[in-house]
């Protein structure tokens, strides 16, 4: 990107870094921040890196009042060599744009987006951790700030880039965690906005959230909106089974999201040559193989989550236990493997990390 087009405002006062060996996740934030406006007479314009600071929105902002806004999340990981990688990120900016279209927001430039993001990144770089199992979450977001209460898309908008050094998603790690299946709120149908990154999605979690977290379960498995019968996806995750040898997550239906983890999931199965399919598959389906001892592995994949075991589900008053509450075999390749790519350990096959040059 050229200088015309980034404007770079280097902070004073460089805040003091929190202890890297014991970071929560998205609870400190770093020096600096990407911001670029948008109107409909200038389009996408003023991108700049400046320090982080508090915005300053009209209380009638569009994004308070009707939810237009759409957010990414991905990460940069400091190699023993001393580089930061990026996983993927193209792929996060193309879904950012698709949810900007189911949203009615304007679409980004993803080559200047990604730019920006590695100026960023080595204005702070500093801030990412070498901690094992620790990195760099980034989380690109766009709202939408005119100042109006009608309701139709917005004629002004902000993108905002924000970066947190974070430990592991949930408090348990890479140990497996205890998930209820929700059979009472839905998360999404399709056709709706299940598929976008969109905070509503993410509001209309809570509640189920919180009923799951008072009975001790970490996140709740949504079924699908129509049937209540079949499997979705997890709060922060996309879902895989291994019965009897073979993995089966979810189809992408329109009411899953497109999980980037998941795709690169997919692709290390096959290139393994593990049986894998995505398709629909009910609760009855999976508490069937439980019964005949055929489910062998359960694991959630996200950005925030990267593999995540589950040792319990919980569908209507029957606990299944999983693997004897173990990480399975084959998640603890999968995350072997993944993590090695992320931290340029392992052969990066598929060329999916992006160094970003200090
Ligand atoms: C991510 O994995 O990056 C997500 O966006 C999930 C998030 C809601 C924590």
């Amino acid at each position: 990107m050229s200088n015309e087009q980034l404007t770079i405002i280097q902070t004073e006062n460089h805040k003091q870094k929190p202890d890297f060996e014991h970071l929560e996740f998205g609870k400190e934030f770093t020096d600096h921040m990407f911001v670029m406006d948008y109107t409909t007479d200038l389009g996408w314009h003023d991108a700049r890196i400046i320090p982080y600071q508090p915005l300053s929105l009209d209380p009638s902002a569009m994004v308070f009042h009707y939810g237009q806004t759409v957010f990414e999340g991905l990460k940069a990981y400091y190699t023993e060599d001393g580089n930061i990688l990026l996983f993927r990120p193209d792929k996060n900016m193309q879904r950012l744009n698709q949810s900007n279209d189911r949203l009615c927001i304007p679409e980004i430039d993803e080559a200047l987006a990604l730019d920006a993001l590695k100026e960023l990144i080595k204005i702070d770089h500093e801030w990412v951790p070498k901690v094992k199992g620790t990195s760099l979450y980034i989380r690109p977001f766009i709202i939408a700030t005119q100042a109006s209460l009608g309701v139709h898309p917005s004629e002004s908008y902000q993108f905002i880039i924000i970066m947190s050094p974070v430990g592991s998603y949930y408090k348990e790690g890479i140990k497996p965690i205890k998930i209820a299946v929700e059979s009472r709120y839905v998360r999404a149908v399709a056709g709706g906005t299940g598929q976008a990154k969109t905070a509503g999605n993410y509001a209309s979690s809570l509640k189920a959230q919180e009923v799951a977290d008072e009975e001790g379960y970490s996140q709740v498995l949504w079924l699908d909106g129509v049937e209540r019968k079949y499997v979705e996806e997890v709060g922060s995750m996309n879902i895989f089974f291994k019965i009897n040898g073979e993995v089966i997550t979810p189809a992408l239906n329109g009411s899953i999201l497109p999980g980037i983890t998941r795709d690169s999931i997919l692709h290390l199965l096959r290139h393994w040559n593990v049986p894998v399919v995505e398709r629909k598959i009910s609760m009855e389906e999976i508490y069937q193989a439980y019964k005949d001892g055929l489910l062998e592995e359960v694991f959630g994949t996200g950005t925030a989550a990267v593999i995540s075991p589950v040792g319990e589900l919980y569908w209507e008053d029957k606990k299944l236990d999983i693997n004897d509450g173990e990480i399975g075999e084959l998640s603890l390749k999968l995350y072997n493997t993944l993590t090695g790519i992320q931290l340029g350990k392992e052969e990066d096959i598929f060329d999916w990390t992006v160094e970003v040059k200090k």
